[in-house]
């Protein structure tokens, strides 16, 4: 039988990016796949161009589905905004580390997490959602839990990194979450019966 309420086919091979997204999805009724799938990433500054392309092409070849691919990166305001898009390639080159020794004596430890999410699918034009968390990178790596660069981030208003608050607080604030809940609103409008709890009640 079909799902009155279609899932969201999350492309991407981070386990742990999917898990942050059923998360907050499936409290909406929003069920959650991973489709594991190697994506083009084209060269852009923008994380919105690199998530659009990718989830439009990776439609193309499954018109029926919805088809989301998200794209963050970390803006570190003293290095002019690196690594930014780069986020990925400097975390497998530098690491956590890099990172730290590039801002080694630097007072300016203001960074942001951005999220683009983009969702193509069937009798719709791609949608995309943002998402935005500022923050400080720390002084130096704490936590095991989330992965990437959460041992150095401490959203604003906190005292620990994402690593160390642990999911449940990190899918409250992070850029990811701000995208996800927006792309949950979005998908309540279409498909309301999502959003409602057995006794019929809004979730
Ligand atoms: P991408 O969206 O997979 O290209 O992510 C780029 C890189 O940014 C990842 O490899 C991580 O290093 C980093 N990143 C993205 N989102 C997060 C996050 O939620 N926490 C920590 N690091 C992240």
């Amino acid at each position: 039988m079909r799902s009155a309420n279609p899932p969201i086919w999350l492309a991407t091979g981070n386990k742990q990016k999917v898990d942050e997204a059923k998360a907050i999805l499936e409290k909406y009724g929003i069920p959650v796949r991973q489709l594991n799938i190697v994506k083009t990433e084209i060269q852009s500054f923008s994380l919105e161009d690199v998530a659009r392309y990718a989830s439009e092409q990776i439609s193309e070849s499954s018109k029926q589905r919805l088809l989301a691919v998200e794209d963050s990166g970390l803006f570190v305001s003293s290095l002019n905004g690196f690594p930014g898009p780069y986020s990925s390639y400097v975390h497998k080159t530098l690491g956590v580390q890099g990172v730290l020794q590039l801002l080694a004596n630097q007072h300016d430890r203001r960074a942001v997490f951005q999220c683009a999410l983009a969702l193509s699918g069937p009798g719709f034009r791609t949608k995309i959602f943002t998402g935005t968390v500022p923050g400080r990178i720390a002084s130096r790596a704490e936590g095991s839990s989330g992965f990437g660069f959460d041992p150095i981030f401490i959203p604003n208003g906190a005292r620990l990194t994402f690593a160390e608050s642990g999911r449940d607080v990190k899918n409250k604030y992070s850029h990811r979450a701000l995208a996800f809940r927006k792309l949950a609103a979005w998908y309540g409008k279409r498909w309301p019966s999502s959003h409602l709890s057995p006794n019929g009640a809004l979730k």
